[in-house]
């Protein structure tokens, strides 16, 4: 399947679709963000900063219409990273059958849908067809969904048939209780997390029930906020996705099951412009050019996307060892202290215990490709280093002779 379009959006500062933005400022009867009254923009200025401040189920009744405003848009194309992923490996079905849990307003559904409407135009001469559930617990965000919707589905190509049911029910019943062997995707976003009601002492019974869910040959994609307390929900949910027999296609794939790092990959939300609407109204104080984000894709298939199990040990006991100059294989947790001329990579191959952080420091002119960059790289990369120096018992080097390969 080809997919240059893909290639060419995922790592530019892409905007969210228009018949979205303009669905989202209908929501509040306006042509730009900026045309709401001062005590409108009070108003949703303090919902969304009330949001999330406990760690209980989150109420969305009063508040779906500001929810979907300003977190659709940071997350629509979250879902990107880890389709990228299931295509690298030809895993993403041209008719899929797509369970979707904790819609909300549709952020990854919209996001799923443009990354299919793109395949669509790249392969024109072949029809896509999706048939997708929405679980939803909350009806208001159904009500938000679907106006969103009625204003974007004429935005598809013709040869891209989706069809969509919306069911208002509780994520973990209708997964325990419903229909099995139907799905080729499950996806979730932001949904499974200590703000949201899925019962901690249930999760194994909840992967359980995913797991009968799928047809053969499918995977889940579970995308979570990059933030310690919800990685450590996320991490029990891993777990018990492999109890269920679900294995990790990627990012990582060790088999560590009491894994305690902390990863994250991101999106760049500098080009979506009712963000920027929502900043320069003064309903967002501290803008951000990325949001970051977790995810994990498991497949009942035991399919990877990196035939590199994570099994290596030269990572784990750096301390005695400083000034050596070694060879490493691991996965990219994450990418950070970018500079204008370097930047670091958080890695690990498989052997780090607890939260043990390894960083790898790369000048960026010592890259042959340009094009790799913060963006590219991230969080479901591996990366080949010949000859690279302990620098400390957290700290890796690049030296005159370094040779890297980074797999994206
Ligand atoms: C943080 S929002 C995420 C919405 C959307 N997926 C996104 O990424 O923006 C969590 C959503 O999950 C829904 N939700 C939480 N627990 C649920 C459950 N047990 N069953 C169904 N939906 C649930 C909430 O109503 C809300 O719409």
């Amino acid at each position: 399947m080809k997919h240059f379009l893909i290639d060419s959006y995922i790592d530019s500062k892409l905007d969210i679709p228009n018949t979205i933005s303009t669905g989202l400022r209908q929501l509040f009867d306006v042509n730009d963000i900026s045309d709401l009254s001062e005590n409108d923009k009070n108003r949703i200025r303090s919902l969304l900063k009330g949001l999330y401040t406990t760690t209980s189920g989150t109420d969305y009744s009063n508040v779906n219409k500001e929810y979907a405003l300003y977190y659709l848009p940071v997350n629509l194309y979250k879902i990107w990273r880890p389709l990228m992923d299931l295509l690298l490996t030809d895993s993403l079905p041209i008719k899929c059958s797509i369970l979707e849990l904790g819609a909300g307003p549709g952020s990854a559904t919209f996001g799923l849908l443009e990354f299919y409407k793109y395949l669509a135009i790249d392969n024109p001469v072949t029809v896509f067809s999706l048939h997708i559930t929405l679980i939803e617990r909350d009806m208001g965000f159904i009500g938000v969904f679907n106006s969103l919707y009625d204003g974007y589905v004429d935005s598809l190509p013709d040869n891209l048939c989706v069809d969509i049911c919306c069911v208002h029910d509780d994520a973990y019943s209708f997964t325990t209780l419903h229909e099995s062997g139907k799905y080729q995707l499950v996806i979730e976003s932001n949904m499974l997390n200590q703000n949201e009601y899925i019962d901690a002492d249930k999760i194994f019974s909840f992967t359980e029930g995913l797991k009968k869910s799928l047809s053969r040959h499918s995977s889940v994609i579970l995308i979570e906020p990059a933030k310690k307390e919800s990685g450590i929900f996320l991490k029990r949910i891993k777990k018990a996705m492999q109890v269920a027999g679900l294995a990790c296609y990627s990012p990582c794939s060790c088999v560590n099951t009491e894994c305690g790092q902390f990863a994250s990959a991101r999106v760049d939300i500098s080009g979506v412009s009712i963000y920027s609407e929502l900043v320069d109204s003064g309903i967002i104080s501290r803008p951000q050019a990325h949001h970051s984000f977790e995810y994990a894709i498991f497949r009942n298939d035991g399919l990877k996307k990196y035939s590199f199990e994570g099994t290596g040990t030269e990572l784990q006991n750096l301390a005695n060892r400083i000034g050596e100059v070694i060879k490493v294989k691991a996965f990219i947790l994450t990418i950070g202290n970018e500079t204008e001329d370097s930047f670091s990579l958080k890695l690990c191959d498989g052997s780090l215990n607890g939260s043990n952080e390894v960083w790898l420091s790369v000048p960026k002119k010592s890259l042959v490709e340009k094009e790799i960059n913060c963006l590219t790289i991230g969080r479901g990369g591996i990366i080949d280093a010949k000859n690279v120096v302990i620098t400390g018992p957290r700290n890796l080097q690049c030296t005159q002779i370094t040779k890297l390969r980074i797999m994206m």
